[in-house]
């Protein structure tokens, strides 16, 4: 196997080269997505799952694609002992920030 182009690149968060039998549940979020963008209710999607199992690479796959339909998107790792809103509130800043400095 070429050491270059070996498919086989395991990291956290670091995409697959297949996204394998995500299907459905990418399919769950782009509904919710469009019906939301419509203003209609929606259901709220909650990744759960052993270590290593994949809800990182998944979160990013919906992120893309709620950008990609013009959603302001941004990917918060919470962790033991920390805060919500301390979490939150730097996140939420710059994203504000950034929004009212390309509105401007
Ligand atoms: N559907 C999939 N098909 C193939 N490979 C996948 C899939 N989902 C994740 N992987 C691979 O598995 C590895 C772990 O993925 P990821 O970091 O998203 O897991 P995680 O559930 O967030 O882990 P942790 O619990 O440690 O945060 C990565 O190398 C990723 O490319
Ligand atoms: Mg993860």
């Amino acid at each position: 196997m070429d050491k270059n182009t070996n498919p086989f690149n395991p990291g956290a968060g670091v995409s697959p080269p297949e996204l394998a039998g995500r299907s459905e549940v990418l399919e769950t979020a782009n509904t919710a997505l469009a019906r939301i963008k419509r203003g209609k209710h929606a259901k709220s999607l909650m990744v759960l799952g052993l270590r290593g199992v994949g809800k990182t690479v998944l979160l990013n796959q919906i992120k893309d694609r709620a950008v990609s339909q013009g959603y302001l998107a941004e990917m918060q790792e919470a962790h033991d002992g920390a805060e919500l809103k301390q979490l939150l509130i730097p996140v939420l800043r710059s994203r504000l920030l950034f929004h009212c400095l390309m509105s401007s």
